[in-house]
């Protein structure tokens, strides 16, 4: 361990100094404040002694210089005799204790060694948080089991260069939780990501949507606009339902990502672009390669780094966890202090299939939190698709029906008015209409996205 000593008296930097030799440590001097500095910017030190009375720069100065430099040193100050007011200054600065002149050395001696302990104990504890929050979370995103363990691991390893990942999992599994952190622990933090549905925007407007448009170069183009391509420039594009991407505009996106240029519909001339590229897809685009429904070259473009992410039923032993994030985080919102869940709640939810996964139990229990009378949740607080046993996938997902729950947050609210306006219209739509391409038509949608879209709100057969 190496310590810095400053103080302008040779003398009592000698006594010092032998002191602390004694205690183990290796010893640097330093007879004025700027010295002191100048040892504290160029080295590491576990433990530093400063006298508040130097010239160059006073001992306050150099403290919190230190603190700036490495938060974690132990800095013990030395005064005068009546300077008290200094001493207590040095405490708030954050020195760890100080002692005045003339002093005995065994209360230095003292001291010194209960900071350094103190030392070992703060550094253990962080140690030990540190190794804790690794394992149980990755930036918001929470899973203990194996499986998740594994995903932090992959998305460590990615966060920090430009690999394309595509991200896949069933429906509320966390997908853009997970494209959100990749781009939040990475080097483009500080610029946007831009995020695009490709299965919630007309295919009419897709193309614009992405790549931007010049002024007049469609009807209804008044101004020019930048597509997301352009807007992810320096940050991330996170291309969401990937697998819902028409035909036609997947050759174009993997001729952006090669080349790193794209032109606006309308434009003329080329535009670089600088955007690291998340997808996801709650399809298996493997399978829709084999369907040729998916550009075999983009998919291996896209998928150089894959992410599973695990249904919620594969992972039941993240379920206590989850629960326990989702209700700090909900009952102090709703300002409802809940303190858990009975035995029998608890099991419910370990029992359930949950088919939509980590959003489905997050919503069950924020009703759950608004509906408990105690500051336990029971079996009576949850939704009745959990208590009937039988999963439901209907009526588990609140998509279904235009219930505003304004404890959401308007997002995801508005995604599902969406979802149900979406649903009913196509509903009409099809009884008005014979066939498929019909009522595509009259929706003004491709045949292929009515086709995806009944599929999502499983409305197959009910044509
Ligand atoms: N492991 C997790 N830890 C904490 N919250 C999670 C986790 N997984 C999902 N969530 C939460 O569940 C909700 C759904 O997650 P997200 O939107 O990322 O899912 P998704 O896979 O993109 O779903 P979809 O395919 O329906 O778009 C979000 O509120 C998210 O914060
Ligand atoms: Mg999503």
């Amino acid at each position: 361990m190496k310590a810095l000593i400053a103080d302008d008296e040779e003398n009592i930097r000698f006594v010092l100094k032998s002191l602390v030799q004694d205690l183990g440590f290796q010893i640097v001097e330093a007879a004025d404040g700027a010295q002191a500095l100048d040892a504290l910017r160029s080295q590491h030190f576990d433990l530093a002694v400063l006298d508040i009375k130097m010239p160059e720069a006073d001992g306050i100065t150099v403290l919190h210089e230190a603190r700036e430099i490495d938060p974690t040193l132990v800095v013990v100050i030395v005064t005068a005799f009546g300077t008290d007011e200094q001493a207590m200054e040095a405490i708030r600065e954050g020195a760890y204790d100080y002692f005045v002149k003339p002093f005995e050395i065994e209360d230095v001696r003292i001291t010194i060694r209960r900071a350094m302990e103190k030392k070992r104990l703060t550094d253990r504890i962080r140690d030990l948080e540190a190794q804790v929050s690794r394992q149980r979370t990755f930036h918001e995103i929470v899973g203990s089991s194996q499986v998740m363990q594994d995903v932090f691991e992959m998305m460590q390893r990615v966060v920090d260069n430009d690999v394309p990942v595509l991200i896949a999992g069933e429906s509320g599994t966390g997908k853009e939780l997970v494209a959100r952190a990749i781009h939040a622990r990475g080097p483009r933090r500080d610029n946007p990501m831009v995020r695009l549905n490709c299965a919630a925007i007309p295919e009419s407007l897709l193309e614009s949507e992405l790549f931007g448009h010049e002024r007049g170069s469609f009807t209804g183009a008044v101004s020019a606009r930048p597509g997301k391509f352009e807007l992810a420039s320096g940050g991330t594009l996170f291309l969401d339902e990937i697998g819902d991407m028409p035909l036609a505009l997947q050759a174009k996106i993997l001729r952006a990502v090669q080349e790193r240029e794209i032109q606006r519909v309308g434009g003329r001339f080329p535009i670089s672009i600088d955007a690291r590229l998340i997808t996801a897809s709650n399809r298996d685009l493997a399978e829709e390669v084999a369907a040729k429904r998916f550009r075999e070259d983009l998919y291996f473009r896209i998928n150089v780094i894959a992410i599973e992410l695990p249904p919620l039923r594969k992972r039941v032993s993240d379920i206590p966890l989850l629960l326990d994030f989702f209700i700090d985080q909900h009952s102090r919102r709703l300002g409802k202090p809940i303190r858990g869940l009975s035995r029998e709640a608890l099991d419910l939810f370990l029992q359930y299939e949950w088919p939509g996964n980590v959003r489905e139990l997050e919503n069950a229990l924020q009703r759950a939190i608004v509906m408990a009378r105690g500051p336990r949740i029971e079996i009576a607080d949850l939704p009745s698709v959990m208590i009937g046993g039988e999963p439901a996938r209907d009526e588990a997902s609140s998509a279904r029906t235009l219930d505003l729950d304004p404890s959401l947050p308007m997002p995801e609210q508005v995604e599902r008015v969406v979802e149900v306006a979406e649903r009913r219209l196509i509903a009409e739509v099809l009884e008005q209409t014979t066939g498929r391409q019909e009522a595509a038509d009259r929706l003004g949608i491709s045949r292929k996205s009515l086709h995806n879209k009944m599929l999502k709100y499983g409305m197959m057969g009910k044509e």
